[in-house]
């Protein structure tokens, strides 16, 4: 494995992914690591490449059968390690204190009052408010322990192993909601002695020389969708591997109205080899008669592999595939702990028995850390900056089965509402806006005829990366405006709606 400073250790809380984010935003490299590979890194003593270790939350109870469990020789490793509450649990049984089911479940924010101000709650205050999510707790810390903080409801709130860099906190500091969470992973980074050398620049350098190494003299296709992850990764494999990397640009003719040579244009300063297919029939042949979300998604990820496979072999050792696959789309196409939420174009979607190895750039990236790096590559703000758009496009926001009318509905529309919110001076507060044709027809009434026609929906979001999102308070009378626009400007709408869900519990796109 490579060097990370930090491991994060997945017994499959939801919030795992933020303990990541948040060690990185202290500019100390972080991944999250499946509990069976990090015990065979403590077998195998690979583990002390690494500076420190944080046990994460999660759902088992720490002595029940079939729970996961950490190889203690770690204890024994002199690695330092941060337990959150799962893993604290975890800590203290291994030093003796005793694990009872709580008389009182603490779920949400919750005070705790901080006994020993010289470690992880070093500048912080005696009350800290904290967010809690455990239905078991710690008791009767034995002499190898001491007691950090307790809660208001004297549950054990945070411990440190006697003479070791081990603590444990029983609280979750990755959520917002505990204040100053951030400062106690930053403490005990500093306890750990952790470099805090993790920038953009030294990731761009790392992966270089890693894909350098794999790459050797083979040649790259890289997929490119005009979205900001694919130009990214076509922009840094072709400044680290010149004249090796041939971009292929397909038109799925589920592309946003005016998309392909909007992307074109904004890539023209690029120095990039491009080549655009045009692929419309394709896919439209291949999607007729399909309405299953996943059934769409597993479809379209087949026909550009088949279509990259193809371009491959015109070019002489196309060994290699590039993708802009994020760490989010691989967290929710399902891991071995999390849940397959959607199968991402690039992740899931893809044939098993595709010819190509595979390079991810950006795989254990959030959208916003992309963004960082494709200002360190050089790109223009305007491109970074884009909104996102996914892989399956406009595919995934029509519901049910896709014909070309109802393709031309949903670009006609986007557009409407995409010119609309920029007009409006709404666009850069939003991270992603568009218009979904829903499967449902009502009544309205057109001029004085009685109609029959689709409901649209507009969906806008704030987010930071995508994982999850808050509805955009849109004003009602602009969305009685875009309404009105909409519905005098394209066939087949007689009623539209704004989708008012965030994420969770909904998702961003509908399908
Ligand atoms: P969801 O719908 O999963 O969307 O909440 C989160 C973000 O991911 C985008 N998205 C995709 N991007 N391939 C992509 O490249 C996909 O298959 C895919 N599915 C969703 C979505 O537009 C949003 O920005």
């Amino acid at each position: 494995m490579e060097k990370y400073n930090v491991l994060v250790v997945d017994f499959g809380s939801q919030y795992n992914q933020l303990i990541v984010r948040k060690v990185r935003e202290l500019n100390v490299s972080s991944i999250l690591v499946k509990v069976d590979q990090i015990n065979q890194m403590i077998e195998s003593k690979e583990i002390l490449n690494h500076q420190a270790i944080i046990f994460s939350g999660g759902p088992d109870v720490v002595t029940d059968d079939g729970a996961l469990r950490i190889n203690e020789k770690i204890f024994d490793m002199d690695i330092p390690i941060l337990g959150i509450c799962y893993g604290m649990q975890l800590i203290g049984e291994f030093y003796g204190a005793k694990l009872v089911e709580s008389k009182v479940k603490e779920y949400g924010s919750q005070q705790i009052n901080v006994l020993n101000k010289d470690n992880l709650f070093k500048e912080l205050s005696a009350v800290e408010d904290v967010w809690m999510s455990h239905g078991y707790e710690l008791q009767d810390l034995s002499d190898k322990l001491e007691l950090l903080a307790t809660t208001n409801d004297n549950v054990i709130g945070s411990i440190k192993v006697k003479d070791k860099n081990i603590y444990g906190m029983q609280f979750h500091p990755e959520v917002t909601d505990s204040i100053n969470g951030v400062k106690m992973i930053d403490n005990f980074l500093t306890l750990a002695n952790v470099k805090k050398d993790y920038t953009m620049k030294n990731y761009i350098d790392e992966k270089s020389k890693e894909i350098v190494d794999i790459v050797k003299d083979k040649n790259i296709i890289c997929g490119l969708s005009g979205g900001v992850d694919s130009t990214v990764v076509a922009a840094m494999l072709s400044k680290i591997l010149p004249g090796q990397v041939k971009c292929i640009f397909v038109d799925h003719g589920l592309l946003r109205k005016n998309e392909v040579e909007l992307v074109l244009d904004s890539l023209k300063d690029l120095d990039l080899d491009i080549k655009l297919i045009n692929a419309k029939e394709l896919f439209l042949e291949n999607l007729k008669g399909v309405e299953n979300p996943e059934k769409k998604r597993k479809i379209i990820g087949k026909l550009f592999v088949d279509i990259f496979d193809q371009e491959a072999k015109k070019i002489k050792d196309a060994k290699f595939l590039a993708q802009g696959t994020l760490y989010t789309d691989i967290i929710e196409s399902g891991t071995d702990t999390a849940q397959t939420i959607k199968s991402h174009h690039n992740v899931g979607g893809l044939p098993e028995d595709m010819e190509f190895d595979l390079i991810e750039p950006l795989n254990v990236l959030f959208k916003d850390e992309v963004r960082k790096l494709g200002l360190e590559l050089g790109l223009p703000e305007k491109l970074v900056y884009r909104q996102p758009f996914p892989g399956p496009g406009l595919a995934i926001r029509i519901m049910g089965e896709i014909t070309q009318e109802k393709v031309d509905v949903v670009k006609e529309s986007d557009f409407i509402f995409r010119e609309f919110l920029e007009e409006k001076g709404l666009s850069k507060d939003i991270w992603q806006s568009f218009t979904v044709l829903t499967n449902t027809k009502t009544v309205g009434v057109k001029g004085d005829e009685r109609s029959y026609e689709y409901v649209l929906a507009l969906r806008a979001i704030s987010s930071i990366d995508g994982m999850t999102a808050r509805a955009y308070p849109i004003p009602i009378d602009l969305l009685c405006e875009v309404s009105t626009k909409i519905t005098n400007n394209t066939k087949h709408i007689n009623r539209v709606v704004y989708d008012i869900t965030n994420k969770p519990p909904a998702t961003v796109e509908w399908e």
